[in-house]
């Protein structure tokens, strides 16, 4: 009877109540004054709003029955928590309140009464707690007309720091758990002792922690950092620029502008930087510290590694003879397979080549042999592998007593040796992987987009979509963006890098007036794409190619971008680039010169024999793997071709004229932003005329053609077909004639004698040839899935003695 009587005078007043709580939201107050509360169980009405809109402050919801009090970005179209006063202790959802005490304490009270957070303030009167614009919360008091702060939430950060919000030596950001779980998790961006920034790992075992970023194996000063001031205070502006007390300094890519940001320490370990954009209603990451994600410690936890690819994200592998521990949760890392006891007579070692495995060595071994590497390692009971590196001209052995950070890239030189049992290596040799399972992407909401105002513009402001966001329905692809990942360096000259800092002591800003006098009037024109070329011998004595664009047109802010992407990308098969120029009207390039010029020039004449081609097909493959994988750009070439393969002085091949491209987002993307066909007749993949999605496989087609044109040193001259629909593909007639060549020919030897350039008379390693056909002719596949990604072909290429295909 009693429940249905309240249960009417509810009914009664129920119109009562909603009219209530109308007036309560629509009029949201950003003041909680003494002596009131904020309840658990009108979660959605009861929040503190701050004045401007952006900030809401009151209980979230983190799981079942499970709140924290919070601060959030309101407008974005997911909540973003900026803050949390209870992560790790959430309160129940049925009568906790955070309450302003008549003493002007602030207590978040769970249902039993139980206090579980406060912020300790006590004999306060005039207390009053308010959620301010910057989206800090704060407790002050009022005291003969002047107002105290006694508590403020940016004093005690959780991941997020938000503009006008120190990092001060006694706060530090600490990770969530995982994308949904926002309790403390492994990583945590703090102060150290030596008054530097790093990023840390502290995992679930304290012995296994450590130190990231900046680079470890590199000090401070390398870094770019300081470590005399010890002040240490870090803030971010809302303009997009960061800067601490260690000389750490770098811009947002959309640095400028007055935006909503954070830089947040995501659960996956990467610092990020967030701004927010009001068309979308998402963020956008404008800013990462670790463009490899797989040098995040702890990843993939011990006894595993982390491989990275553009297709597939971050993949953690367990090694061979070990098996995942806590599926699906990696920071567990493996355990091994079988316990064995270890011992000198029974173990041998499998090799895992391009890999590595950061800290934890026993001791360091210069110039050994692979044999004696294996006999320390053994001689060690905890020896549990080695890391076999050529560097420097000699052979380095480094035993290892743990096996934690693994990490295999294409293109890393050096090669981790495993101890399992003799008696399983025959099974750990034929499938040395045992399993690759993809990790989370991260972060799901992020669109590839940059957005620049020009530095001397006022008011306008020009955003550039690098990339056409994914068609609708298309599953969510996560995509992990850092563009223009620059540190600033500390001799910094403002006026003169337009605000842009380059951290490099090589490269830099050259005047018009300078590469005049180096090129001597743009005199001596060579040959090269994309714009006109000439050689120069700078102020330094370097000879220099300096490269003049047509697209004059270009805006300053989007030009130095392109140069800064260029810049970035270093690897011993890319050119170089030393600086460029830009003045008025004028865009130029400089880069490093290449003595023999490019693989065009050189493969009509005598110049290479079989060793050197072989080496170039190698070279370039290499170069475009770590153009496609490694740099977190994904840069596509969209025009490999002998013209922009350019050999240096032994012969080596760098390729050229990349990075101009546009940035094109991971996954298969229909590419609006692709609205003109790029690439040159011949080694144009045919997806571009099919109007496929363009993906980095395009660049995998020309390098197949280029391969092809190395062995037989005939062009690819192409006919044209019609199709269906009226289109025109282009098939090329190389890759006809090759195919007709082999499937002619009765025995391998035949059809390598015929194809072969007649340049090379005869002299040329058969294995080799017939592998690089092999893999040529998988990479002019029709269809692009069958043609392997640049990574598979370096590795297929690479391991022309062991493997066959
Ligand atoms: C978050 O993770 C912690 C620690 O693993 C766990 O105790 C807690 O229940 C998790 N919370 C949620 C909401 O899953
Ligand atoms: C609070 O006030 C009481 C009475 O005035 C006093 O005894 C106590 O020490 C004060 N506490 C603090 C922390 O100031
Ligand atoms: C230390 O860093 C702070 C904050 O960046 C700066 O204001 C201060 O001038 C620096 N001190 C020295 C001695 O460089
Ligand atoms: C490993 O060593 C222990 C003690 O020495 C012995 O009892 C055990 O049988 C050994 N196991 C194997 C597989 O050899
Ligand atoms: C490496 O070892 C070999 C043989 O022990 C020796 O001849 C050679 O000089 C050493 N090289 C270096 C760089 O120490
Ligand atoms: C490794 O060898 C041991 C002993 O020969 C065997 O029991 C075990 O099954 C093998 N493990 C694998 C993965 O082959
Ligand atoms: C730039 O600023 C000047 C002076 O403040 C103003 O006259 C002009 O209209 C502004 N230009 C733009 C594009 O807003
Ligand atoms: C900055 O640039 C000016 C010329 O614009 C030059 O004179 C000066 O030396 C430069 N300063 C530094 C620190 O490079």
């Amino acid at each position: 009877m009693k429940i249905n009587m309240n249960f009417d005078i509810l009914l009664l007043l129920l119109p009562l109540l909603f009219q209530a709580l109308i007036v309560y939201s629509s009029t949201p107050t950003d003041i909680l004054s003494q002596g009131s509360s904020l309840s658990v169980k009108r979660a959605t009405t009861n929040v503190l709003v701050s004045q401007n809109g952006i900030f809401s402050a009151g209980f979230i919801p983190v799981g079942e029955n499970a709140f924290s009090f919070a601060v959030w970005f309101t407008i974005s179209s997911d909540p973003t928590i900026v803050w949390m006063a209870n992560r790790d202790q959430p309160v129940n959802g049925r009568d906790s309140k955070i309450s302003l005490t008549k003493t002007g304490n602030l207590v978040l009270l769970d249902a039993g009464r139980v206090t579980i957070w406060s912020t300790g303030t006590s004999n306060m009167s005039a207390v009053k707690l308010q959620l301010e614009d910057t989206g800090n919360l704060v407790l002050r008091t009022t005291n003969l007309g002047k107002s105290f702060t006694l508590w403020e939430s940016f004093k005690f950060p959780t991941n997020t720091l938000l503009p006008k919000q120190t990092l001060t030596v006694d706060t530090k950001l600490v990770s969530s758990k995982s994308q949904t779980n926002y309790s403390s998790g492994y990583y945590e961006l703090f102060w150290d002792d030596d008054n530097v920034l790093r990023l840390h790992f502290y995992g679930l075992d304290p012995q296994i922690s450590s130190v990231y970023w900046p680079p470890p194996w590199q000090g401070p000063f390398e870094n770019g950092r300081t470590t005399y001031n010890n002040s240490k205070t870090a803030a971010l502006s809302s303009t997009g620029v960061f800067s601490s007390s260690d000389d750490l300094s770098f811009l947002a890519t959309d640095y400028g502008v007055e935006l909503h940001r954070r830089l947040t320490l995501d659960s996956d370990g990467n610092l990020r930087l967030y701004s927010f954009d009001m068309n979308t209603r998402t963020w956008i990451v404008t800013w990462q510290a670790l463009p490899e994600p797989c040098k995040i410690h702890g990843t993939c936890g011990p006894n595993s590694f982390c491989s990275y690819d553009h297709r597939f994200d971050r993949r953690c592998s367990c090694l061979p003879g070990f098996k995942m521990k806590k599926y699906p949760n990696w920071f567990y890392g493996c355990e091994p397979e079988v316990k064995w006891n270890n011992s000198k007579e029974t173990d041998g070692f499998v090799r895992i080549a391009n890999a590595e495995f950061y800290g934890y060595d026993r001791d360091y071994f210069p110039n050994q042999t692979l044999n004696k590497c294996e006999e320390i390692c053994l001689s060690f009971p905890e020896c549990k592998g080695f890391q076999f590196k050529y560097e420097d001209s000699i052979y380095k052995c480094f035993p290892k007593a743990r096996l934690l950070n693994g990490l295999r890239m294409s293109g890393f030189e050096g090669d981790i040796y495993i101890r399992v049992p003799k008696a399983n290596i025959s099974v750990y040799h034929e499938k040395p992987i045992v399993k690759e399972i993809e990790l989370n992407c991260h972060p799901k909401q992020v669109i590839l987009m940059r957005a620049y105002k020009k530095p001397h513009e006022n008011a306008t402001l020009k955003v550039l979509v690098c990339v056409s966001i994914g068609l609708a329905g298309v599953e969510f692809v996560c995509v992990i963006v850092v563009m223009c990942f620059l540190q600033l360096s500390r001799n910094r000259n403002d006026s003169k890098m337009h605000g842009y800092m380059l951290a490099a002591t090589r490269f830099r800003e050259f005047t018009y007036n300078e590469l005049r006098k180096a090129t001597r009037g743009f005199r001596e024109i060579g040959s090269g794409a994309g714009g006109t070329v000439f050689k120069g011998v700078l102020s330094d004595g370097r000879v220099a190619e300096i490269k003049r664009l047509r697209e004059a047109h270009q805006g300053e802010a989007e030009f130095l971008a392109e140069v800064r992407t260029i810049w970035r990308l270093n690897h011993m098969n890319l050119i170089e680039m030393w600086g460029y120029c830009i003045e008025g009207k004028h865009r130029l390039l400089v880069y490093e010169y290449m003595k023999h010029g490019s693989l065009a020039d050189n493969l009509r004449s005598n110049a290479l024999d079989w060793e050197k081609r072989f080496s170039i097909a190698l070279g370039t493959s290499k170069g475009l793997a770590y153009l496609h994988e490694e740099c977190l750009e994904w840069v596509m070439h969209c025009d490999v071709k002998p013209q922009n393969i350019l050999l240096d002085s032994d012969y080596q091949a760098k390729v050229a004229d990349f990075g101009l491209s546009k940035l094109q987002k991971r996954g298969e993307s229909h590419s609006s932003s692709f609205s003109r066909i790029r690439g040159t007749r011949g080694y144009m993949a045919p997806d571009w005329v099919y109007n496929l999605p363009i993906t980095s496989k395009v660049d995998v087609y020309s390098y197949g053609i280029v391969a092809l044109e190395l062995v037989t040193g005939r062009k690819p001259t192409s006919v044209q077909i019609v199709i269906d629909g009226g289109g025109t593909t282009e098939h090329g007639r190389l890759v006809t004639w090759v195919r007709e060549k082999m499937n002619g020919a009765s025995t391998t030897e035949a059809w390598m004698e015929e194809i072969a350039d007649p340049i090379l008379e005869g002299k040329f390693d058969r294995a080799k040839m017939e592998l690089l056909v092999k893999v040529a002719l998988q990479c002019v596949e029709e269809d692009k899935k069958t043609r392997p990604a640049m990574r598979q072909v370096v590795e297929m290429i690479q391991c022309h003695d062991e493997c066959s295909i």
